[in-house]
């Protein structure tokens, strides 16, 4: 389902956070958000999976919408962000054990009893922890390894059954292996999600992302296809970013 922003504005108190950003985020593949520390990447994923207006002094012009959907009008914020998930930068583990860590949306919402184990089962399948932590089903969470951690954390997220999955630099702490596990998956996951990824490394955003948007000072200054985008940017501005950043 694509997510669609038209003229999204974004301010807190009277800092404008967003200004005037319009791009569409397809289904069936990975898009990816890049730009400078601070110019509104996390604020814009916010945004979109409506937790941002729990900050105070948020306020929002224009329309976000999934799949023709206004997220604002045509729904309330816990089914948004239910239907939109967010996985963090630093994954979480809530003080419980490893399937209820997975179990905790589900259970919040109301699971059938009878459900829960094969809901845990096919969620940390799908994110390839099943054979690492089956034997340990309950022991706690907070025992796994930061890529452990992460693949729970999206596993955590899978369980609620989303249409789009956002990804705020979801690897920024993780090792090589860890990261190409991360990178596995969020390509598998984009056959049936939409997938929004920010990223700080132009590299990964190379390898899995379909379309970038670069984001500077809260605008949507170039939006493409991510090899063009990143090896022929049309502004003076990219070019600072992408090219300065190097030397
Ligand atoms: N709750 C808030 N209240 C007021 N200002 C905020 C709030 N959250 C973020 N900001 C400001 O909004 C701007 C954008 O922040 P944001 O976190 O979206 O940037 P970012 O691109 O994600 O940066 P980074 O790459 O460092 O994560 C910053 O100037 C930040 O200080
Ligand atoms: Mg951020």
């Amino acid at each position: 389902m694509n997510i669609t922003l038209r003229n999204l504005n974004v301010w807190y108190s009277a800092c404008h956070i967003l200004k005037d950003v319009g791009v569409e985020f397809k289904s069936r593949q990975i898009s990816a958000i890049i730009g400078p520390s601070g110019c509104g990447k996390t604020t814009l994923l916010k945004s979109i999976n409506r937790t941002a207006e729990l900050q105070p002094g948020f306020r929002r012009k224009g329309d976000i919408l999934l799949a023709g959907i206004d997220l604002y009008r045509a729904l309330d914020a816990v089914t948004a962000r239910r239907s939109i998930a967010m996985v963090f930068q630093n994954p979480i583990a809530l003080p419980m054990s490893i399937k209820e860590n997975v179990l905790f949306g589900p259970r919040y919402y109301g699971i059938a009893r009878t459900e829960a184990e094969a809901v845990a089962e096919r969620c940390l399948r799908e994110v390839a922890l099943w054979d690492e932590v089956k034997d340990k089903l309950s022991s706690p969470a907070s025992n796994l390894s930061g890529g452990q951690l992460q693949r729970l954390s999206i596993a955590r997220v899978l369980a609620l059954d989303p249409k789009a999955i956002l990804f705020d630099e979801p690897c920024s702490s993780l090792d090589i292996r860890s990261i190409r596990q991360i990178e596995e998956l969020l390509l598998k996951l984009a056959d049936r999600v939409t997938v929004v990824i920010v990223t700080h490394n132009l590299q990964q955003a190379r390898r899995i992302a379909r379309d970038t948007a670069l984001l500077l000072e809260g605008e949507l200054v170039e939006f493409g296809e991510t090899e063009k985008l990143l090896s022929q940017p049309q502004k003076e501005r990219s070019k600072d970013f992408l090219f300065g950043q190097l030397g």
